[in-house]
């Protein structure tokens, strides 16, 4: 097991065991579907001393984190210090695989070199690449980056999540769909106010700065106040042109089609549609079906059914 991997998994592990009373109810430890490891990865951890075992029957393993496990992750707490922003927004290879969205590019980059948080909303319709921009700056920030989806954040909240991890960037991808008291935190970590943590009343200071970078289909959605802590930036759909040379790339690049298969796609659906998805699924069935059946299924009998 990589390094990377284990950290992240124990970091998994230490946000649970922070979100439960692992004295009262888990005493005999959590199991595999309680963190959502695979039993497999589990034992290798175990092997490594990294969680030990407090319990054993037929039906149920047992684990909590062991001190080595701990160790190890305060150990990574503390980084060296530098502007992690700026180290992320100057790698030449972020946002390589964006095609286009110049502006967009040139706004993130310079929001993460400044050196004081500007914190950016991405909004727009679908398939405009909203989500691959917090990707790639998830992928360039690794440690220092949490990626979290509106819809879905972890049980323990918002606040505990980055009073465990202090990262330097928050994304968070439909960020309409968070929750209240994750918004409500939000709102005052952005401005790096002072927290309460309302579980347990104990008060966090964030003392690095957070940088925030979301994305939202809807943005009328969000209330006031949340909308003017971003720079909201709006894309647009992709003209025609811009259409051809998005779809041959993302066609080339991540599904694997020749130049030649991707121009024909394409060039297909020039005019049919603005949307980058119905080019994967077109490229996707194209190999059983051909361009042209698979374009008839999938957008409509143009031409009648034969
Ligand atoms: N400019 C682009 N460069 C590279 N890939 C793109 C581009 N535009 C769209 N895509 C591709 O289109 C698909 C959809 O992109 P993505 O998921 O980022 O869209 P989104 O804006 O987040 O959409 P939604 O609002 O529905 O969540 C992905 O497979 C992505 O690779
Ligand atoms: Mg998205």
């Amino acid at each position: 097991m990589k390094d990377e991997n284990v950290l992240e998994l124990l970091s998994e592990i230490l946000r649970f065991e922070g979100s439960v009373d692992m004295d009262k109810d888990y005493r005999i430890g959590w199991g595999w579907r309680h963190v959502k490891i695979w039993p497999a990865t589990l034992a290798k951890l175990f092997k490594e001393g990294y969680i030990e075992n407090v319990f054993r029957s037929n039906s149920f393993t047992g684990y909590r984190l062991s001190e080595l496990g701990k160790r190890l992750l305060s150990a990574e707490k503390t980084p060296p210090q530098t502007h992690q922003g700026s180290k992320l927004a100057e790698a030449d290879s972020l946002f390589a695989d964006i095609i286009g969205h110049d502006g967009v590019k040139e706004l993130l980059r310079a929001s993460l070199l400044a050196e004081k948080p500007v914190h950016v909303l991405l909004t727009g319709p679908p398939a405009l690449a909203k989500t691959l921009f917090l990707w790639d700056i998830e992928k360039a920030g690794g440690e220092k980056a949490i990626w979290l989806v509106g819809s879905a954040t972890s049980k323990a909240g918002l606040w505990d999540l980055v009073a465990e991890r202090e990262p330097r960037v928050l994304l968070i991808d439909e960020i309409d769909k968070m929750n209240a008291s994750d918004t409500a935190a939000l709102l005052t970590m952005m401005e790096g106010g002072r927290l309460v943590r309302a579980k347990r009343g104990r008060e966090l200071n964030i003392n690095n700065p957070l940088w925030v970078v979301a994305a939202s289909n809807r943005c009328e959605k969000l209330s006031s106040e949340l909308r003017s802590r971003f720079a909201v930036r709006n894309l647009n759909p992709y003209g025609r042109a811009e259409y051809l040379t998005v779809v041959k790339g993302v066609l080339v690049r991540s599904e694997g089609l020749s130049p030649e298969l991707a121009s024909e796609v394409a060039n297909r659906l020039d005019g049919l549609t603005q949307n980058v998805r119905d080019a994967i699924r077109v490229a996707r069935l194209a190999p059983q079906l051909g361009v042209d059946k698979a374009v008839k299924l999938l957008l409509g009998g143009l031409e009648g059914e034969d």
